[in-house]
Parts: structure tokens; C-alpha cells; sequence
């Protein structure tokens, strides 16, 4: 790419210094001449880079919810916003009574995948004394409202616990809210 960046500066160059230009503007002239080429060039390639990358890196990701009757739903949650946020704007039923201030456990949902449940932040232990108070807690529960989307969630499931008996431990059946 330098090779190309100095290719396309000699050629500026040689169109400011043609024959017949005013040699007293001919140094701003070259120097004009060089820049506008390569903001061009440089807009070109690193624009062009850019939308690579941001198309690479969305700024929502796909999470799939599963309500207690086994129904999915997937939604598009934008990156930054809690678990709890998004089923809320998407009309799940994940009750989130102390609004994500981490003094109930009404948020608790069950990462279905432990790939994505070890990509999460650990729980602090606020977190962890609700999630001991949650119904039908298994090993891969968390509390929604402190969950927040990063993009390598994407593609992450979240079972809501009274439709999760399958993934209860010991054999402990979630009771219904
Ligand atoms: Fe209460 Fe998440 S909403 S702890």
C-alpha cells in the first residue's frame, strides 16, 4: 500500500511541475497537488476499510429468548443494553421488579449455551446472593438486567426459568412465577 501512496504523491508531483506552470506558485501548487491526491487516495482506502469493519462489527446483536412455554423469540438487541432492557422492549414476559439494581432476582434467565455463559462478565457478588434466591437455578444463571450485550453474544440463547426444567441441577423443578 505504501508503494501505491508514493506512486500516486510522484504523480501529483509531476502534474504540479508540468511545463508551462507559474514557478513562483508552482511549491504551493506541488504541495496542494500532493495532499489532494492522497486525502483522496486515503479517503478511498481507509473509508472503504472502515465500512469493512463496521459492517463486521455490528452495533446490534441477535439474542433468542425462550419463554416458559418453550416459544422463541428473536430479537435484535443493541450493543450496550441489558438483557432485561431487551425483553422488555420486545414484550417478554422477564419481570425485572428492582429495575436492575440488583435487589430482586425476577431477571434471572438461563444462558442455554456455557460457551456464551463463560464469554460473560463475572457476577459480582451482589449477584451472585440474588441468583442463590432464584427459582430453579442452574449453573448457567444470570441475572438479565446484568447481562448486557457485547458482540460476542451474538447468536446467545436465554431461557426464562420456569421453562427451563431440562436445564435445572439435581434435578430441581423450577416452580412457575
Ligand atoms: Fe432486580 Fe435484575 S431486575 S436484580
Amino acid at each position: 500500500m505504501l508503494a501505491r501512496v508514493s506512486r500516486l504523491g510522484l504523480h501529483a508531483l509531476r502534474r504540479a511541475t508540468a511545463p508551462g506552470q507559474n514557478p513562483l506558485a508552482s511549491r504551493r501548487q506541488q504541495a496542494e497537488a500532493v495532499t489532494s491526491h492522497l486525502n483522496h487516495f486515503g479517503k478511498t482506502f481507509f473509508c472503504s476499510n472502515t465500512n469493512a469493519t463496521s459492517n463486521a462489527r455490528s452495533s446490534e446483536i441477535s439474542v433468542t429468548f425462550i419463554d416458559k412455554d418453550g416459544e422463541e423469540k428473536l430479537v435484535k438487541v443493541p450493543i450496550g443494553m441489558s438483557m432485561l432492557e431487551a425483553a422488555h422492549e420486545n414484550d417478554i414476559e422477564l419481570e425485572g421488579a428492582c429495575e436492575g439494581s440488583l435487589a430482586c432476582s425476577t431477571c434471572h434467565v438461563i444462558v442455554t449455551d456455557v460457551d456464551y455463559y463463560n464469554k460473560l462478565e463475572d457476577p459480582v457478588d451482589e449477584e451472585n446472593d440474588m441468583l442463590d434466591l432464584a427459582f430453579g437455578l442452574t449453573e448457567t444463571s444470570r441475572l438479565g438486567c446484568q447481562v448486557i450485550a457485547s458482540p460476542e453474544l451474538d447468536g446467545m440463547r436465554l431461557a426464562l426459568p420456569s421453562a427451563t426444567r431440562n436445564f435445572a441441577v439435581d434435578g430441581y423443578v423450577a416452580k412457575s412465577h
